[in-house]
């Protein structure tokens, strides 16, 4: 095995653990399928995350077994080789060199999976798979389940209950290892350079795709394969756009620009968003707003660390927000006024993060029994406040159509946190002085 493979390996003995702990049973882990583009065009393939987690493995046409019991084992199904198939579509391993490359102790082409998956799943107690995930594999599962329960007078048990796989690796995803960090901070400073990039070729006059441009050559001259999710430069009122992606307008003098974007470097999401002026200077109103959301993020950040509830982050930074926005002139009343009816969320209307990991929004529940988890170390999340000012009669002018987000990416230690993406400047001094060249 690659050493790189064994903290995959290590994470599969850790399943294996957890499942036989649950009673023992069978897992069945497939990755993405390839989709159409269009007639001969796929979509680039990117494995599944849960797959990806267990294996490393980044072909398509894949599924990893793993059997709980007496001799726990990891069994994994791929192409075959195909010299034909390889000159027009690259490398692939083939099973006998994916069982010793990637550490699983069996590995079978992917055309014998059904022929072989009923035969193992013989006398399992369970089934460990996420239905309604994939509805073609929902089938394909419970014919083989199906095909177990049609040889129980030969006295074959067919596996007695299917219980839902994700949930168990979910909690594992939300514990991030020393490999996971690692990949997580690489990501976060490529990103973080591109934002830099971004603030130092941003202008009054060029097109919002200009800056994207610029993101886009940034990540994939550092390494990463792809944006972990579509890039959002939002000038001017587009700001306000929460999920603005068309990046076609023609970036004004005067405008702030909103670009949130980050890359995906092997398998795990970085989500950076900074908010700065086009020509370089903030305005008085925009300098308002954005150092409200500064303030807002600051105290989010001070409450991100171990111990504290999933909300705590979220609830400091609403404070700071309401209290800001009523000495805006944005609302009126008291602050428990605005926080009691929720005023705010007019120009606040979404959370302060989310976990972040292979999956920009990362796996993990947030409550558990009904209550907001607590942090732990090793877990990460983004802290994201904004504030977004549509125009309206009883909105002061001077604010229309600013819209500011900032956001960061967190890791939870013993300390507090620490931010993965805290290279990218924020402070209004910092931006100007990138972007006079200083
Ligand atoms: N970029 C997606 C998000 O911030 O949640
Ligand atoms: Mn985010
Ligand atoms: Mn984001």
């Amino acid at each position: 095995m690659s050493t790189d493979f064994a903290v995959f390996h290590n994470r599969r003995q850790r399943l294996l653990e957890t499942m036989t702990a649950a009673g023992g049973g069978i897992a069945i882990v497939p990755t993405a399928r390839e989709m159409t583009r269009n007639r001969d065009t796929h979509f680039p393939f990117r494995a599944d995350s849960y797959f990806y987690y267990l294996t490393g493995f980044t072909e398509p046409d894949a599924v990893l077994l793993l059997i709980a019991g007496e001799t726990p084992r990891s069994v994994l199904f791929c192409r075959e080789k195909n010299l034909e198939r390889e000159i027009w579509e690259g490398f692939r391993y083939g099973p006998e060199a994916a069982c010793t490359h990637f550490g699983v102790d069996e590995a079978w082409p992917i055309d014998e999976f059904d022929g072989r998956l009923a035969p193992l799943l013989a006398d399992q107690p369970a089934i460990f798979f996420t239905l309604g995930h994939d509805s073609a594999w929902d089938r394909r599962v419970v014919d083989a389940l199906n095909r177990v329960r049609e040889q129980v007078r030969t006295g074959i048990a067919a596996p007695a209950s299917i219980t839902d796989l994700h949930r168990l690796i979910d909690e594992m995803r939300l514990i991030k290892d020393s490999h996971e960090v690692a990949t997580m901070r690489r990501a976060a400073a490529i990103s973080g350079e591109a934002h830099r990039q971004a603030m130092r070729t941003a202008r009054p006059g060029q097109h919002e795709y200009m800056v994207e441009a610029e993101l886009l050559h940034q990540f994939r001259r550092a390494g990463a394969q792809s944006p972990a999710y579509p890039s959002i430069v939002a000038s001017g009122a587009n700001a306000c756009v929460l999920h603005y992606v068309s990046n076609d307008c023609v970036m004004r003098d005067g405008d702030l620009l909103l670009i949130d974007a980050g890359c995906e470097l092997d398998g795990y999401a970085s989500d950076i968003t900074r908010s700065f002026p086009v020509n370089g200077r903030f305005s008085g109103p925009q300098r308002d707003v954005y150092q409200l959301v500064l303030d807002a993020q600051s105290a989010a950040i001070a409450a991100t660390r171990p111990g504290a509830a999933w909300n705590a982050p979220h609830d400091a930074a609403v404070a700071v927000l309401a209290q800001g926005m009523i000495d805006l002139g944005l609302l009126s009343g008291s602050l428990d006024g605005v926080l009691e009816s929720a005023a705010y969320t007019r120009f606040y209307m979404h959370r302060t993060g989310h976990w972040l990991g292979l999956d920009v929004h990362d796996a993990g529940d947030y409550k558990l029994a009904g209550a907001w988890r607590p942090l732990r170390e090793g877990m990460t999340l983004t802290v994201e406040p904004g504030c977004y000012i549509r125009p309206a009669d009883d909105v002061p002018e001077a604010l229309w159509n600013i819209g500011v987000r900032i956001e960061d990416d967190a890791l939870v230690t013993a300390a507090g946190c620490e931010l993965l993406s805290a290279d990218t400047p924020k402070t209004i001094d910092d931006i100007e002085a990138l972007m006079r060249g200083a």
